[in-house]
């Protein structure tokens, strides 16, 4: 089974980068900060305390998979509620075996996993086959945020997403467990300068000097 990892920051790119490779070698793709959303929403419409450690956990055991294509994943309070709940260890222990189990054991019979997210290629998957870890300045990540909120006709602006992106990277890249951390066996591909076509062909030189 090939596994590709691709880990970064929030809006540098990663998910467009990693369902396009999947697509491109006919690998199934995992968009595992989908699954810390479902959770944070979970929480959210069930109108707990986002500090319940022990409420979040069970909620993480007992995910309802449908939300994963529930747009209100989407907005900036779910991505927050996230990236709050993503430090609990019961939570990220409760999505660990699915995510393994992805990986492993892809859908379909797929040859190959693509899984994006924080922790892909330092916890989840330490021994996939490729890693990369997609970053971008913060100002070009706002920037890429703030025009996919507007279309989709979320009502912000710049200042206030860059803040919340800035939040949000500061606590997932400084919680104890699985902290956002470039894994040492990682290739960066920084995306501040270069549209997606570019980044992909970065991307699939990588791929074809290491599968
Ligand atoms: O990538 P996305 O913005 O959808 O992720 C939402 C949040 O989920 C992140 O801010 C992070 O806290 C958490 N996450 C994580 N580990 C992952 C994927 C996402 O902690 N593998």
């Amino acid at each position: 089974m090939t596994v590709i990892a691709i880990d970064g920051p929030a809006a540098a790119g990663k998910g467009t980068l990693a369902r396009r490779l999947a697509r491109h070698l006919g690998f199934a793709f995992l968009d595992t900060g989908a699954l810390y959303r479902a959770v944070g929403l979970t929480l959210l419409r069930a109108g707990a305390d986002l500090d319940n450690a022990a409420e979040a956990a069970r909620m993480a055991a007992d995910l309802d998979l449908r939300l994963l294509d529930d747009d209100a994943i989407r907005s900036e309070d779910a991505g927050s509620a996230a990236s709050r709940v993503a430090a609990m260890p019961g939570v990220r222990t409760a999505l660990l075996d699915l995510q393994r189990r992805f990986a492993a054991t892809p859908p379909d019979g797929l040859a190959g996993a693509v899984l994006d997210g924080r922790d892909i290629g330092t916890v989840v998957c330490p021994h996939a086959d490729l890693k990369i870890y997609v970053t971008a300045s913060d100002e070009t990540r706002a920037r890429r945020r703030l025009a996919e909120l507007l279309a989709k006709g979320q009502n912000t602006d710049f200042d206030t997403v860059l803040a919340d992106l800035r939040a949000r990277d500061q606590r997932d890249a400084s919680r104890p467990t699985a902290p956002l951390v470039q894994a040492a066996d990682a290739h960066l591909l920084d995306t501040t300068n270069s549209d997606i076509e570019t980044v992909f062909q970065a991307a699939l030189t990588l791929v074809e000097r290491t599968l």
